[in-house]
């Protein structure tokens, strides 16, 4: 079981628990968490499950893959960070328990 708390852009907080070996973004989708639109389903085509990993976090969520690099680099109109994540590319296990995660103010194209 892990916990993962996402924070919205103006400070509100929604923890939720993962049981099964879920995504952190099927996790939002699941429990209807605003922000995460995932259009693609999970396909690393859409960036529209774009979330910002805090620094202390990053060890344990580990870097984008190099596919998932290109895909936040080709984000417009988002602001991308050093610790941006799909979090489609994030896969949920215990180690993670206690996650925190902050949401962009806007996703691209939405
Ligand atoms: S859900 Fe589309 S890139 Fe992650």
């Amino acid at each position: 079981m892990a916990k993962i708390t996402y924070i919205q852009p103006d400070g509100t907080a929604r923890t939720c628990v993962n049981f099964e070996g879920m995504t952190l973004m099927q996790l939002a989708i699941g429990n209807l968490v605003d922000g995460i639109d995932a259009l693609c389903g999970g396909m690393r085509q859409c960036g529209t499950c774009h979330v910002y990993i805090p620094p202390e976090w990053v060890d344990k969520t580990g870097p984008a893959g190099e596919e998932e690099q290109v895909m936040l680099e080709a984000l417009e109109g988002v602001e991308v960070r050093p610790t941006s994540r799909l979090s489609c590319q994030i896969q949920l296990s215990e180690e993670l328990d206690g996650l925190v995660v902050e949401i962009p103010a806007d996703q691209p194209g939405v």
